[in-house]
């Protein structure tokens, strides 16, 4: 599709409308890979630890982690691995632990809508198999961790409407090449935007206004096909 870039200056909002993340989590999953250091559950333990919320309330010892709230497993592995955390909206504060990292067989980590703060943990970019990253409308800071270039399978990356700065990482659309939606709107990041992101095949919703980015548009962004650009005050 042809597009064109009336007035674009420093503030910029590429975005589509109508965004859908609806996800679901298919059983899985390969029987390679060790559960690491004490599993899974002590992964999750380490993760609460840091946290204070009521959905975390059914996190205890009387049934197995896989049923604790927001907790999906595969079925039919022993032991089972966790493949999904959904915790949206669950009135969590705290940071999040590196452990997180642990959780290798995740495929959808969903937080957005709490009270998060601290730094996006860089041990992110173990998490092989995750499609799905939801840290939006929390209160994290630092950098965009340059390791999730690392997470190879991401189709959505929600970071926006948090307090991160620095640039976004050069490399991120060389290597996350089946991204379809990345938000990273609302946030107080520098610097340009990468060109790599033309090289996201995939991307069909792209939004990065209300930050302070500078530099031109990568020539080809606009040349993704399907994806609809506009921009924005
Ligand atoms: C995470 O994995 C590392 C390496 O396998 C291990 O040393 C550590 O104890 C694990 N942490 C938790 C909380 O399970
Ligand atoms: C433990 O979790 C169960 C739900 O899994 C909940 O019904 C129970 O109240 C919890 N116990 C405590 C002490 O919080
Ligand atoms: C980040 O990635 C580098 C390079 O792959 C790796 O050496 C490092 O251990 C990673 N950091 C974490 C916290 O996983
Ligand atoms: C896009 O990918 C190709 C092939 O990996 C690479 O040669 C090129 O430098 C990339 N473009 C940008 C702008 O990063
Ligand atoms: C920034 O946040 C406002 C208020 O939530 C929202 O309406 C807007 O779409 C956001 N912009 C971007 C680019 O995410």
């Amino acid at each position: 599709m042809a597009t064109s870039w009336p007035g674009c200056r420093n503030m910029l909002c590429l975005c589509m409308l109508g965004l859908s993340s609806v996800l679901t989590i298919a059983t899985a999953a390969s029987a390679t890979g060790g559960g690491g250091g004490g599993g899974d559950e002590a992964a999750l333990l380490a993760f609460k630890a840091e946290l204070t919320g009521g959905a975390l309330t059914s996190w205890n010892g009387s049934v197995s982690f896989c049923s604790w709230e927001g907790v999906s497993c595969t079925r039919g592995r022993t032991p089972p691995r966790v493949v999904g955390l959904d915790l949206l909206k669950g009135g969590l504060a705290g940071t999040l632990s590196a452990a997180i990292g642990n959780l290798t067989f995740l495929r959808a980590l969903e937080l957005g809508f709490n009270w998060l703060h601290g730094d996006v943990p860089a041990s992110l970019g173990r998490l092989r198999r995750l499609r799905y990253l939801d840290l939006g409308y929390n209160a994290f800071s630092g950098e965009i961790p340059g390791n999730l270039t690392s997470c190879v399978a991401m189709e959505q990356m929600l970071l926006d409407a948090n307090n991160l700065v620095g640039r976004i990482p050069a490399e991120l659309g060389n290597t996350l090449t089946q991204l379809q939606v990345l938000r990273l709107g609302n946030n107080s990041l520098t610097g340009p935007i990468p060109a790599s992101l033309a090289n996201m095949s995939s991307l069909w919703h792209l939004a990065l206004g209300n930050n302070q980015l500078d530099g031109p548009i990568p020539p080809g962004l606009g040349g993704l096909a399907g994806l609809q650009i506009s921009t924005s005050p």
